[in-house]
């Protein structure tokens, strides 16, 4: 059953639930053409489902190690230094016409972690991730989750981070070298997290995590693997935004992550 706080979120979204007997699943979901909100409520604390215990995660299966790459320095930082030698990174030509870096925001345990793309004009000026128009629809999906990027516990607040952690000069797409340059951050983000699932958003973050150049709609829908965890493919919010006839299909792939999370990988 959803509380009024979190149907407001989704009607946020686009998405309009029906009200259905209890048993009914959560992802009846029907397209709603509505505008986009602009500002979700702050706090979405006060009506959120209580903590779920920590359970302790199953060992992560040999045959989901991602292909070989040569081990570098950066495999072994802890949060400190990894977030000071982001900051000062010149691995690619992108230092030069940051502003800012934007290293990840978010639980450093969390449960879920969302990996998005790359830093837009925004973000870049304040060096947090999805934190644009993408970024509120983005806060609208989590909250109807019952997840939140401010301060909450881990199995509530969620970790945000991109593929790369510079702006491409006028948001274009990310070269796969600087992907490639890039990617032990991520790596690293996500070995110190260990979330229980990630939610892939968008191509660039689909190519870099599974190293797939399918279509996000041939990909979503399933229940992938990173590194032993479970991984959801989503379309990009800021596509979203410019294609809201996919947002129920997105709110559905929310809908499989939190099984996930609920049932274990094999959700589906
Ligand atoms: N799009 C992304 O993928 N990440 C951001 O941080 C902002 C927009």
């Amino acid at each position: 059953m959803w509380t009024e706080r979190q149907r407001a979120m989704l009607a946020e979204m686009g998405v309009r639930v029906f009200v259905q007997p209890p048993q009914a699943a959560p992802a009846d979901v029907l397209l709603q053409d509505e505008p986009m909100a602009s500002d979700p409520p702050q706090s979405p604390v006060a009506d959120a489902p209580p903590p779920v215990p920590t359970i302790a995660r199953p060992p992560r299966p040999a045959s989901a190690e991602p292909p070989m790459r040569t081990p570098s320095a950066i495999d072994t930082l802890d949060w400190e230094p990894l977030r000071e030698m982001v900051a000062g990174c010149t691995a690619c030509a992108l230092c030069e016409s940051r502003r800012h870096t934007v290293f990840g925001v978010g639980h450093t345990r969390a449960h879920w972690m969302i990996i998005g793309e790359a830093p837009g004009e925004q973000e870049d000026l304040r060096g947090e991730p999805f934190v644009g128009p993408a970024g509120q629809l983005l806060d609208s999906m989590l909250m109807a989750l019952g997840l939140t990027r401010e301060e909450a516990p881990p199995e509530r607040q969620v970790f945000i981070a991109n593929t790369l952690k510079c702006r491409p000069p006028r948001n274009r797409n990310p070269e796969p070298e600087e992907l490639a340059r890039c990617e032990p951050y991520l790596q690293r983000q996500i070995a110190l997290v260990q979330p229980k699932v990630i939610l892939a958003m968008g191509r660039f973050a689909v190519q870099s995590l599974l190293r797939s150049n399918e279509p996000i709609g041939k990909l979503r829908g399933q229940v992938h693997q990173y590194q032993g965890v479970p991984l959801v493919v989503t379309y990009h919010p800021a596509y979203l935004l410019r294609q809201p006839m996919d947002k129920a299909r997105s709110w559905d792939d929310l809908c499989l992550a939190a099984e996930v999370m609920e049932r274990g990988p094999q959700a589906r």
